[in-house]
């Protein structure tokens, strides 16, 4: 091994060190911006290292530099307006779709080594399997996620067979191939994970898609580093690795925190996405309604008060005013804390990150082992925009969150709903919860509704 040879490895085990420590630094709000640059900036490193490889063994062509530059500039381009661009709540179908752009890439590579008549080994075939079938699957479920394609489960007849049967034909095309074939053989097996992709993912519904897209991600990661042993290169094995196994061990954690197991979410079905239909919401007879003015009279003499927050406080972008309503509430002597759910929301931590761009405190966050002991000797449970993460229908089986461990804000001694009307959430069901006799409606959007009860308190509390 040469100097320079030493150099780079030395480089190399560097840029897999910063990737390690960002994603250690990523376990805490306050600390993750930091791990993010950290890690960039370890594969900024990397790809340096790389040109300089390239450059020393006389790679580097006057047209290869060409298309990797223009190639660099159009691929950091179109990812840092799409960042800077996005809307917090369509954050999960961006990821979806860069997860969609890494698996095509890896892919993208075996095939493109085969072409050029570079023998395809194991890991080259494994690459354009991963890679395609993570490809079409995350493209279908950005776009369920989008709107573009509905978010129910769609069910094809022979749909899961006709998976398995493609699954199991480019295996078999790849064994056929064998490591010199013709490339067109490599192209059928991309052709057969392409298709998988499709069908495994349209049965799938809209309430389990985040589950599928953190598992969408680790195969991108595991596609990486099956490209990174095509190309011979530690970094991209690392960095895929690294990623691979931080979308396994989210999927089973947000499975976990749904109660499903991850087979059931694959095999589909399940969740209905959120195109609620009106029809079947039933009336709103039972149901108590309560002005801003006496809900606010009920916060301000409560001596505890924990805030639910869910989806709909992230689309109306309330943060800022449930904020605002904590501090006057606690300056009144109020003790209050915001119960989180693991899932509530649209994306993983989506409740935690709204709060923390309105600085809520991070010790008033208390996720739902915390809060739900305390909750059965809470005054006023005030739940803003939230839904399925409080449906007591979750306790019962035979529907789409059964066994989904659910914030008892029921067992709270009032329960005050602020949403616009008994709409559905995410999984398309009823909410018992707004039938319960101490349970109190505040129809209205989350920023307005918050805006009036603050207005409200602030003159109790003088
Ligand atoms: P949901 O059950 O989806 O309910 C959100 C509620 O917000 C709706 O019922 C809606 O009722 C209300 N809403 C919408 N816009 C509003 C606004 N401007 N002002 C006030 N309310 C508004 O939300 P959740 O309780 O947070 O549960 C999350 C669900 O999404 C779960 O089923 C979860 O599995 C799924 N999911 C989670 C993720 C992750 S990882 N967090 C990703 C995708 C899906 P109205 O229309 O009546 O106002």
């Amino acid at each position: 091994m040469t100097v320079f040879d030493t150099i780079v490895h030395l480089v190399y085990l560097a840029c897999a060190t910063m990737f390690v420590l960002g994603l250690h630094l990523m376990n805490a709000p306050s600390t993750a911006r930091r791990g993010n640059r950290l890690s960039a900036a370890g594969m900024l490193v990397a790809i340096g290292a790389t040109a300089a490889v390239l450059i020393e063994n006389g790679q580097l062509t006057p047209m290869a530099v060409v298309v990797l530059t223009a190639g660099t500039a159009a691929g950091a381009t179109a990812g840092m307006v799409a960042a800077r661009r996005i809307r917090m709540t369509a954050m999960p179908q961006l990821v979806s779709l860069f997860n969609a752009v890494g698996g095509g890439a890896a892919a993208l590579i075996a095939l493109g080594d085969r072409a050029t008549g570079v023998p395809a080994a194991v890991t080259g075939a494994l690459d354009v399997i991963i890679g395609g079938i993570t490809f079409s699957g995350s493209l279908i479920a950005s776009g369920k996620l989008a709107g573009r394609i509905p978010g129910r489960p769609i069910v094809t007849p022979g749909g899961r067979a006709g998976a398995a049967l493609l699954a199991a034909a480019a295996v078999g095309l790849a064994v056929f191939a064998g490591p010199e074939r013709a490339p067109v053989a490599l192209a059928g097996v991309a052709a057969c994970a392409l298709a998988v992709g499709v069908l495994v993912t349209l049965p799938i519904g809209g309430a389990d898609m985040p589950v599928v897209i953190s598992l969408l991600n680790a195969c991108t990661g595991t596609a990486v580093a099956m490209a990174g042993f095509v190309l011979g290169s530690t970094p991209l094995i690392i960095a895929g690795a690294l990623v691979g196994a931080a979308g396994a061990i989210l999927t089973k954690l947000m499975a976990d925190a749904m109660n499903r197991p991850v087979r059931a979410i694959i095999s589909g079905g399940y969740g209905s996405g959120d195109a609620a239909t009106a029809a079947s919401i039933p009336g709103t007879a039972d149901v108590r309604r309560v002005s801003a003015e006496d809900a606010a009279i009920q916060l301000a003499y409560a001596t505890r008060v924990v805030i639910v927050p869910g989806y709909g406080l992230a689309a109306a972008q309330a943060q800022h005013e449930v904020v605002a309503l904590t501090k006057v509430l606690i300056a009144h002597g109020v003790e209050v804390s915001y119960g989180i759910h693991p899932v509530a929301g649209r994306m993983p931590g989506h409740m935690n990150v709204l709060l923390a761009e309105a600085d809520a405190p991070y010790d008033q966050l208390k996720d739902l082992d915390e809060i739900n002991p305390v909750l059965p000797a809470t005054d006023v449970a005030l739940v803003v925009g939230a839904n399925d993460v409080t449906n007591p229908a979750a306790r019962r089986p035979g529907n789409a969150i059964s066994g989904m461990p659910i914030l008892d804000v029921d067992k709270a001694r009032s329960v005050i709903v602020i949403k616009r009307s008994l709409g559905h959430g995410y999984a398309g069901i009823d909410n018992e919860l707004y039938h319960d006799p101490r349970t109190a409606m505040l129809f209205a959007d989350a920023k307005a509704g918050l805006t009036a009860l603050l207005a409200a308190v602030q003159t109790y509390a003088r």
